[in-house]
């Protein structure tokens, strides 16, 4: 059983990380921001306290290397993101990143190397907040990153180019971020669920059977902007009134289908004035359903949908940008490994969907992947309400050094019939 100290220091450090904010009272902290460089130091130290030879790559990931017991040994890699939504809870990411932290400071009190070598990764980015583009730090560790998006600007008109350059990065050496193939043994993330199940289910954690796919698009609703008091209402073009109607369309097609969730978490309207019609209104959708065809389907539908109200209102509709992320299974072997800890840790080994995307899709196209979930109470996450158990990070913390025995076990036995 390990000691609670670690659990509660893992606790404590949330709490000092919320306070890297872009925002007073508020936890918000984007892509490459300035807060982010500062809790870069700040969770560095820690990392290297506790061990781990730290580096900052190309895209902005903080990683710390804790060595295996012999040179060239493969890596698994601990990861989870250091970005948040505006007005974020303090765990959503950055917990998954500090339990992988503290799971090294276990090894290293109990004195253990391990057959391979762990790397805890603090992902840059991955909300997808400030350019419309989410997993960007995951994406180039998996070498999947698109070099146009460089030239992507944020809402303020900066590049990624130059947030990149202004971080104290090259964006031509982008490239260097990802692993070199075959480096990966697996990739473990650990979050917690941002949903109600494992609280339903009386469970403290839980493993991620697959991540549900989704769909991220910008869309416009383009009429025409005139004058409050004397345009004629049968005489008007409202981009507003349009997207209004799509956005209550989306709701309903989503309520219609079992496990489907569309959101419209963004509107803007221009020009933007008490006394004008208006002419413009941008709105994001995001779609997602654990079945591909399923979320395709509805995607589909919706955009039959918002034709139709724009034609019928006689507005323009367009989408501006789009990005499609298939549902991921997790790896059979990594997910049985790590419900085998969880039972070893005297709890129930629930499996679970993730309806939230996670870098673990991603870094499944690369490496094994499996992911642990911890409850969330009241499944509130996203917002500044958000919370975890005390006891739960210890169940976890504990289920992780579990899985790392006897993933390291695997390991070794694999090694050893490997020279037979
Ligand atoms: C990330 O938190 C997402 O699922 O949007
Ligand atoms: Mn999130
Ligand atoms: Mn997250």
């Amino acid at each position: 059983m390990l000691e609670t100290s670690l659990a509660d220091e893992v606790l404590a450090r949330c709490d000092e990380l919320a306070t890297f904010s872009e925002e007073a009272g508020r936890i918000t902290r984007t892509f490459l921001c300035e807060p982010m460089r500062r809790l870069h130091a700040r969770l560095g130290g820690w990392m290297e306290a506790a061990g781990l030879r730290v580096r900052i790559d190309a895209a902005a990931n903080l990683i710390g290397l804790y060595e295996g017991s012999r040179d060239g040994a493969r890596v698994l890699a601990i990861g989870s993101h250091l970005d948040t939504v505006p007005d974020a809870g303090k765990y959503d990411g950055v917990l998954g990143v500090l339990l992988g932290v503290a799971a090294v400071q276990a090894l290293v009190r109990d004195g253990r190397r391990l057959p391979f070598a762990i790397e805890v990764i603090g992902f840059s980015e991955e909300e997808g907040i400030r350019f419309r583009a989410p997993y960007l730090g995951s994406r180039a560790v998996a070498g999947r990153l698109d070099a146009a998006l460089m030239q992507r600007a944020d809402a303020d008109g900066i590049t990624m180019a130059d947030a990149f350059r202004a971080f104290g990065r090259d964006p031509a050496r982008i490239d260097e971020a990802a692993y070199p193939a075959g480096r990966l043994l697996g990739y473990l993330e650990v979050h917690i669920e941002q949903g109600p199940v494992l609280e339903a289910q009386g469970a403290a954690v839980g493993v991620v059977e697959s991540i549900a796919g989704q769909s991220r698009l910008w869309v416009e609703f383009r009429g025409q902007a005139g004058h409050a008091g004397t345009l004629p209402m049968e005489a008007r073009h409202d981009a507003l009134a349009a997207a209004a109607e799509f956005v209550l369309e989306v709701e309903r097609r989503a309520r219609a289908g079992a496990g489907l969730r569309a959101t419209v978490g963004t509107l803007t309207v221009a020009p933007g004035a008490v006394n004008v019609v208006p002419g413009v209104a941008r709105l994001s959708l995001d779609v997602r359903h654990a079945r591909d065809a399923v979320r395709d389907a509805a995607v589909a539908d919706l955009l039959t949908q918002a034709r139709a109200i724009a034609a019928r209102r006689g507005v323009a509709f367009a989408i501006d940008q789009q990005e499609h992320h298939p549902a991921v299974p997790a790896d059979r072997h990594l997910a049985d490994l790590l419900a085998t800890s969880i039972a070893a840790a005297g709890h129930d080994p629930i499996r679970l969907v993730s309806g939230a995307g996670h870098d673990a899709a991603v870094m499944a196209d690369v490496a094994p992947m499996a992911m642990l979930f911890l409850r969330s109470p009241g499944g509130v996450s996203h917002h500044p309400d958000e919370r975890v158990l005390p006891g739960d990070v210890q169940a976890a913390l504990e289920v992780i050094v579990g899985f790392l025995h006897r993933l390291a076990m695997a390991v070794h036995d694999f090694d050893l019939a490997g020279d037979a």
